[in-house]
């Protein structure tokens, strides 16, 4: 079967990786893709937000399945488009994917379905929502409502700095439409984790555990990015908590939307904050995670490709996942600057290297060929991820790669799933997280 991937990142490089490796694919597609997935793919100079060239490229070339990476196409409603046409994807719809697209019906939703989430007002007055921030004090968060390509989410120590966050996003528009209306939400204090998992809209088939790094800067100090590293599984999440965040979050979510009429079929991943006393989701994706799909698709062993199908044939309850029991960490390299301004066109070296790595794999997310060489073309460049017997193996094993790897100006974090072993190291816990997988 032929199969199109939607998107250009770390994740879509990972999808491309994971989907060759499928018997029942002859010919992988990827739109637009980037200079590593060209390696293993056909290149299609499509972009995500071009629903209906994407369409007719699948029709023209008998495409059996479409996989969307990023949440842009969903937002403006690719798989609608897809099915009116009988096409094959994979993806929830517009509707569906309004958990992700827009903060105030996602907060609105969980309150009514009952799901743990942070207290919260949502306003499209900026005096109302000065007022709200008056009175419920700091710290406290602003959120703008729709797509702000991750940047929509001001942490606020005081409340003068909480009225400067709803000045910026409502009376100066920084994001745009994105603005119109902004969720003021309750601080939380404890450790993010993702929590990813395949649903038809009926049944909830958990992925392993996983954790992101967001910050820019080692320690958890900097701006918040797209996400610096991540690792699976993470110690995090214990076999019970897996089990309570299915009960209390997953099936809600897609029981209260059925109850909406939108069946949700895709992937569900919960941002949670998790403490001693408490889970509670801080936001929806109606996608996977990058980073967290690299290190997911290194220890994914069962068939992606029939998990998509079983998806959109509403089988999923037949469907079991098997893991690598090894663990997985996966470290961004970055451009200087980023998440800021960063230029590029920088010539990457070292990759030559690690091409017969038995490790690992060098997944590519912002990067050009140019005359025979990769060169970086984004903020989040490469994404390198390797397994280990356990998990200061797997560390040591993708640090020694990431050190092989060299441009002007390279950033990354050095503590990428120090995390898992603090943890370990405090509560006594063993790194396994049997949780999961
Ligand atoms: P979001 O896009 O809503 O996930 O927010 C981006 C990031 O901001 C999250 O990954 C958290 O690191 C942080 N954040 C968002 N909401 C809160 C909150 N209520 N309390 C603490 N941190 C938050
Ligand atoms: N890694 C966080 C995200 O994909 O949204």
């Amino acid at each position: 079967m032929k199969v199109l991937v939607i998107g250009s990142g770390g994740r879509e490089h990972a999808l491309v990786w994971k989907i060759r490796q499928s018997p029942r694919v002859s010919r992988v597609f990827c739109a637009p893709g980037n200079a590593g997935i060209g390696e293993i793919a056909d290149l299609v100079s499509l972009t995500p937000d071009d629903i209906h060239g994407l369409r007719r490229f699948a029709q023209q070339e008998g495409v059996d399945l479409t996989v969307v990476g990023p949440e842009l196409p969903l937002s403006l409603g690719l798989v609608d488009e897809f099915e009116a046409y009988g096409l094959r994807v994979f993806g929830p719809t517009r509707q569906a994917a309004q958990l992700e697209t827009s903060k105030a019906f996602a907060k609105e939703f969980m309150r009514r379905q009952g799901i743990p989430t942070p207290y919260f007002g949502v306003f499209s007055d900026p005096d109302e929502a000065q007022r709200y921030i008056a009175e419920v004090g700091a710290p406290i968060v602003v959120k703008a409502d729709g797509l702000a390509a991750g940047k929509g989410v001001m942490i606020c120590p005081t409340v003068q700095e909480a009225y400067e966050a709803v000045d910026e996003i409502m009376r100066a528009r920084l994001f745009g439409d994105a603005g119109d209306r902004v969720v003021v939400e309750e601080f939380l204090e404890g450790e993010e984790v993702s929590f990813l998992a395949f649903t038809d809209g009926q049944t909830v088939l958990p992925l392993a555990t996983a954790q992101d790094h967001k910050r820019a800067f080692d320690g958890d100090r900097g701006p918040n990015t797209g996400g610096m590293g991540a690792y699976s599984p993470t110690p995090l999440v214990t076999p019970a908590l897996a089990d309570r965040i299915v009960q209390e979050v997953m099936i809600p979510a897609v029981k209260g939307l059925r109850q909406r009429d939108i069946v949700y079929k895709g992937i569900l991943y919960a941002g949670l904050m998790v403490s001693r006393e408490s889970v509670k989701v801080l936001e929806f994706n109606a996608r996977f995670g990058d980073p967290e799909c690299q290190p997911l698709m290194l220890r994914l062993r069962s068939d992606l490709v029939e998990v998509m199908e079983a998806v959109i044939e509403g089988r999923l309850a037949e469907v079991t996942l098997s893991w690598d029991p090894r663990p997985a960490v996966c470290v961004v390299l970055a451009a200087e600057g980023y998440p800021g301004m960063y230029e590029t066109g920088k010539i990457i070296t070292g990759l030559d290297d690690l091409q017969h790595w038995q490790d690992g794999v060098v997944f590519h997310a912002g990067t050009a060929k140019v005359d025979g060489a990769f060169t970086t073309k984004g903020g989040r460049v490469l994404a390198v991820t390797a397994l280990g017997a356990d998990i200061p193996a797997a560390i040591t094993t993708v640090y020694q790669a990431v050190k092989k790897i060299s441009w002007p100006g390279m950033h990354y974090r050095h503590d990428i799933g120090q995390r898992a072993l603090l943890y370990r190291a405090t509560l006594g816990q063993n790194s396994s997280g049997e949780a999961g997988q």
